[in-house]
């Protein structure tokens, strides 16, 4: 969606919305030291005991001192949620537009959802793989049966379903040119995000997530997301294993593939054996208003990963793979502990039955709509904002700034967001049971929180 077509004015708030908390002192400013895969800015947070209660200063600061400091996390102690609220240990209420990046699909506390865990968690929860259980079958029927795949393998993160990924395309390759040399390289592209560990770190295309743990995985061809040309040309040397790509990227800011760029990859990959692996961790499972982001560009990979929402909270990952890709796999190539328990695997089955059901994925696909819609109505002729764009209820906003003085005010009115891309793209992920009335309050929050972008900090 482009500024150009975009419908009416700014409208100033005419809902009665929550005072904001009082602003944090300024010397919060300073940038991010490290984070997760999301920008927010450095809590240098010094409680000050008349304005900051002291539970949350309290557990901040043992944080500090306890925890390994890998994330700049937001100033904000969470203890509870209901639906599309989150609450804090002071009590005050947050609508959620954040998910636990893009995991909470049927929002906080889902009673289905908890029936279902707190149940299983009575009968069995853990098995190992040495034995089978019940869970895992049933929801490995129901993903294939959903899907373009025959076979799933488990495991327990984003990063580790594509660390599997690599496993396999590697083995498959081995598998088919036994007599000869097999390709041993992958491909990804520009602003894409496949995960932390040393595989899929190394297809991730932020340079400084990877530098400091050089050297990673070799053999990686960064390409601009979206060069067919570029693309089809490495794909032809045959030394390629697997091309790994996002239908919708996330973190790189909500870029979506062209039909076009995903046809001509999977043609160029079927030319010369190499695989095609969709990483749909954050764009799958409902996340667009379709099942899976690949189906509206009807293009079919050979393997798809899968994680964040699958069940509803609870840490899993999945490989989905066709008969060919599987074949290539034996006893002992891969594995894991945890991965695919009857816990984790009875809660996922309660989070797929809800969002793939036809009327659930529609509502997410209209409601998305109205979002952004609602966003071009309102935000669409502020200076800062360059784009709105997204696909269900993944929804950006690129900005001309940097994200995060806004970011920070509406968490201070009561709204979460995360930022993505190059910290200039607000993202919106919020849980796919939100209602229109809670999207047209977040719209409310940050049209009220726009004013952060002019403070002088910001330029
Ligand atoms: C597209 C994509 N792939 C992989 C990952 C890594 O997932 P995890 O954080 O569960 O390891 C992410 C996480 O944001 C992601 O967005």
């Amino acid at each position: 969606m482009n500024l150009s077509s975009l419908l009416s004015p700014n409208s100033s708030s005419s809902l009665a919305l929550r005072s904001a908390l009082p602003l944090r002192p300024s010397n919060c400013h300073s940038p991010p030291s490290a984070c997760l895969n999301v920008d927010v800015r450095t809590p240098d947070f010094n409680p000050n005991p008349v304005t900051q209660a002291t539970r949350s200063a309290e557990i901040i600061a043992d944080e500090k001192k306890f925890i390994v400091g890998t994330y700049a996390r937001a100033p904000l102690v969470l203890s509870s949620g209901k639906g599309s609220k989150l609450y804090d240990v002071e009590g005050r209420e947050y609508l959620d537009l954040t998910s636990g990046i893009a995991v909470n699909a049927l929002g906080h506390g889902d009673p289905d959802w908890v029936d279902a865990v707190t149940q299983q968690a009575g009968i069995l929860t853990h098995t190992s793989n040495i034995y089978y259980s019940e869970p895992q079958i049933e929801l490995a029927k129901r993903l294939v049966s959903g899907s373009f795949a025959d076979r799933v393998f488990f495991c327990n993160s984003g990063t580790e379903a594509n660390e599997a990924a690599i496993k396999f395309a590697r083995k498959f390759q081995k598998f088919s040119h036994h007599d000869k040399e097999p390709p041993t390289g992958f491909i990804a592209f520009s602003n894409c995000f496949h995960g932390r560990t040393m595989g899929a770190l190394a297809l991730t295309s932020k340079e400084n997530y990877r530098t400091p743990f050089e050297p990673v995985m070799p053999g990686v061809t960064f390409l601009e997301y979206g060069d067919i040309q570029a693309a089809s040309e490495v794909i032809q040397s045959g030394k390629i294993a697997a091309v790994f790509v996002e239908p919708l990227q996330g973190e790189g800011g909500i870029y979506r593939a062209t039909k076009e760029f995903l046809l001509s990859l999977r043609e160029a990959c079927d030319n010369v054996g190499c695989l095609l692996v969709f990483d749909e961790v954050q764009c799958g499972l409902g996340r667009t208003g379709h099942l899976w982001a690949h189906e509206t560009y009807d293009v079919y990979p050979d393997v798809m990963t899968l994680a964040k929402p699958l069940a509803g909270g609870l840490p899993i990952g999945a490989v989905l793979v066709t008969e060919k890709v599987a074949a290539a796999i034996n006893h002992g190539d891969h594995g894991s502990t945890f991965a695919g328990s009857p816990l984790v695997c009875k809660a996922a089955i309660a989070v797929l039955d809800k969002i793939s059901n036809p009327s659930f994925l529609s509502s997410v696909l209209e409601k998305g709509e109205y979002f952004k819609d609602l966003l071009v109505q309102k935000l669409g002729k502020n200076l800062h904002v360059k784009e709105i764009r997204g696909l269900g209820l993944i929804v950006g906003l690129e900005l001309d700034v940097s994200a995060s003085p806004l970011v920070e005010a509406c968490q201070q009115s009561g709204l979460l967001i995360l930022t993505a891309g190059k910290g200039n793209v607000v993202r919106m992920v919020p849980p796919l049971i939100i209602t229109k009335q809670e999207l047209d309050e977040a719209v409310e929050i940050l049209v009220r929180c726009m004013p952060a972008l002019d403070q002088p900090a910001n330029h």
